[in-house]
């Protein structure tokens, strides 16, 4: 099986959940402790080998841009300084030449229609899809552990967890076949399901790795839920071709488009760090003691 060489990060969406902040700063531009949601997706794609990276952007994404560009005033600066570790922590997101593509989706009309857009650089080849607000904490990441199953099954691969029966209509679902207890075979897949309906409370989490057909149904610019068009309606196509695996992943998944999904993130971030973690548990307690309903 051939690895999975490159990405699409849809960053197309307005992020009016986290307006006003989302005015004029991309979503996916928010600072997890001191770094963008972005970044995360972006290491942990490298991590599991990507080599070439598209960004789905939109009107006001320019940050992400320069973010993954080099900023040869700054790192003057901090190497004058001789700060090191800020030097490496800005010069180790930026991209080879080339490595980096970024195309427009003009019009927000969905998941779907944002990776389509990115059908000429992807060519005829699978390829992965990360959503960076979608954190997803752990070791190995959660695109490695999918790898891993593609090389095993081929076909497609999505990640999965289990969530809450109540919660289903928040999320697409997997009706499910055979079942490991890691790997799961993916019979078909619902978006939105209201409980009642859902075929069962295993939810997909914004990781994909995806065989080029899925743009041939893309392509078809059908909506779905909400008016928009969706990928899971396209992804729910290519079953019965190839193999269409569901992996559990192992990490946290951490919705950080939501407000309190980011706000964990952030305290769970800033806990499992070495220079902030003793700090943060104790200023912690402090706020939750004077905020103690009964208090
Ligand atoms: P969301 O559903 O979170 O939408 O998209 P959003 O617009 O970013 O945020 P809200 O709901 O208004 O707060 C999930 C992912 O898909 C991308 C988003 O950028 C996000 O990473 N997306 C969504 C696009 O790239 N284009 C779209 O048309 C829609």
């Amino acid at each position: 099986m051939k690895p999975i060489r490159k990405a699409v990060f849809p960053v197309g969406g307005l992020g009016t959940r986290f307006l006003p902040a989302t005015k004029a700063l991309p979503k996916e531009m928010l600072p997890v402790v001191d770094k963008p949601l972005i970044e995360y997706a972006v290491e942990e794609a490298r991590a599991a080998g990507i080599e070439e990276f598209v960004f789905v952007t939109s009107r006001g994404k320019t940050a992400i841009q320069n973010h993954f560009d080099s900023h040869l005033e700054l790192e003057y600066a901090l190497r004058e300084k001789g700060r090191d570790s800020e030097l490496s922590a800005i010069t180790n997101a930026v991209g080879a030449p080339g490595q980096f593509a970024y195309v427009r989706q003009m019009e927000p009309l969905g998941l779907g229609h944002a990776v389509w857009t990115a059908r000429n650089f992807i060519g005829n080849e699978p390829f992965a899809v990360l959503l960076a607000d979608d954190l997803i904490s752990g070791e190995p990441g959660a695109l490695s552990e999918m790898s891993e199953v593609h090389n095993e099954y081929g076909g497609n691969v999505i990640a999965l967890m289990e969530v809450a029966p109540a919660e289903t209509a928040r999320y697409g679902v997997v009706a499910p076949g055979t079942d490991d207890g890691r790997v799961v075979e993916v019979l078909d897949l619902v978006e939105k399901p209201d409980p009642a309906e859902a075929p069962s409370n295993l939810a997909i989490v914004g990781r994909y790795i995806l065989q080029p057909e899925v743009l041939d149904f893309l392509a078809l610019g059908e909506t779905g839920a909400g008016g928009e068009i969706q990928l899971t309606d396209s992804m729910a196509r290519l079953i019965g071709g190839a193999p269409f695996s569901g992996v559990r992943i192992s990490g946290t998944r951490y919705d950080c488009g939501t407000k309190i999904g980011f706000l964990e993130a952030n305290v769970a971030f800033a806990l499992e760090r070495d220079d902030l973690g003793g700090d943060i548990f104790a200023r912690l307690e402090q706020v939750l003691e004077s905020h103690r309903p009964d208090a």
